[in-house]
């Protein structure tokens, strides 16, 4: 489907890039022609994946902290710099950690909001004001999560990630007169270095998780990029607003009281 030159010329700023889903975005990019930057907090890994994302194009890499008004101004500073221009903007760092809602204090919950939903607009408007209003053309892309029914187990970021699909479809009106498009892909579990942080007792639980999901799988981080790579192509010129579901149909038809059951076997 995608041509080898698809991103030819085109700068993509992935966050989060320095792992998982986001490294794939970011490799798929440099593959299909793009000029990539990744950004991170944690500088020596996201070093390391330069190193490595290096074999397959042109790659730079900044630490920023999506929460720091300034630390994104510096990025985007560095990227008029580089590239004098962004084209495509990939909003994939992010964060949460299993809760029960009754445990989540504020410190919980306001870090969660912070990053996924705050983190994701400052970086959204500043990027837009700096690039693609001025340019009057852009694509953004938000990974959000599965969060068609809520998200027990998970209420802060299913809050967040609410937030964020609701921002997309205001944006995709209110910057639609400079030719921007932005739409959302809400994965479902995806097998990454994101499921590893999850304690023990989660973990024991993919395997049925697993064989709940329609598919019988869980995705891949390529099924995650493979639908970022089109919603950010010209194939998808008339596509804003949306959300694409990347999950197995997960979110018709699953047991999505799983998680709270395991961590109330744990938590109370
Ligand atoms: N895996 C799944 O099942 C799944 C499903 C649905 C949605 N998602 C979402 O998809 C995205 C990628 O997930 P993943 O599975 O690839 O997890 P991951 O490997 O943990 O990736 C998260 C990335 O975001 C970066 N990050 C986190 N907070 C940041 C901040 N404040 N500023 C800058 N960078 C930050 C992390 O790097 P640093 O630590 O260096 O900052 C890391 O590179 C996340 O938003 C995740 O919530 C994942």
């Amino acid at each position: 489907m995608f041509k080898e030159n698809t991103f030819q010329g085109k700068v993509v700023l992935v966050t989060g890039g320095r792992s998982g889903i986001g490294y794939q975005i970011a490799k798929d990019m440099l593959i299909l022609g793009a000029k990539v930057v990744i950004c991170s907090r944690k500088k020596i890994p996201l070093l390391e994946a330069k190193d490595q994302l290096k074999t397959y194009g042109d790659i730079e890499a900044m630490p920023c902290d999506i929460r720091k008004e300034e630390e994104i101004e510096q990025l985007a500073a560095f990227i008029k710099k580089q590239h004098g221009r962004l084209d495509i903007l990939v909003n994939n760092a992010g964060g949460q950690f299993p809760t029960l809602a009754e445990y989540t204090n504020n410190k919980g919950w306001n870090a969660v909001i912070n990053n996924n939903l705050n983190g994701t607009f400052y970086m959204t408007r500043i990027m837009a004001n700096h690039f693609f209003l001025p340019q009057k053309s852009g694509v953004i892309i938000n990974i959000i999560v599965d969060i068609y029914r809520g998200f027990p187990g998970m209420v802060h970021t299913g809050a967040a990630r609410a937030g964020v699909e609701n921002m997309t479809k205001t944006l995709a009106q209110e910057w639609s007169h400079a030719n921007i498009r932005i739409n959302c892909v809400a994965p479902g579990t995806i097998e990454s270095s994101g499921l590893d942080t999850y304690p023990q007792a989660i973990q024991d639980m993919f395997e049925e998780a697993k064989k709940a999901n329609p598919l019988g799988r869980f995705g891949r981080v390529e099924d995650v990029s493979n639908a970022v790579c089109f919603l950010a192509s010209p194939l998808a010129s008339y596509i804003t607003g949306i959300s694409l579901y990347v999950d197995g149909a997960q979110h018709l038809n699953y047991d999505n009281m799983a998680l709270p059951r395991i961590l109330k076997s744990f938590m109370t």
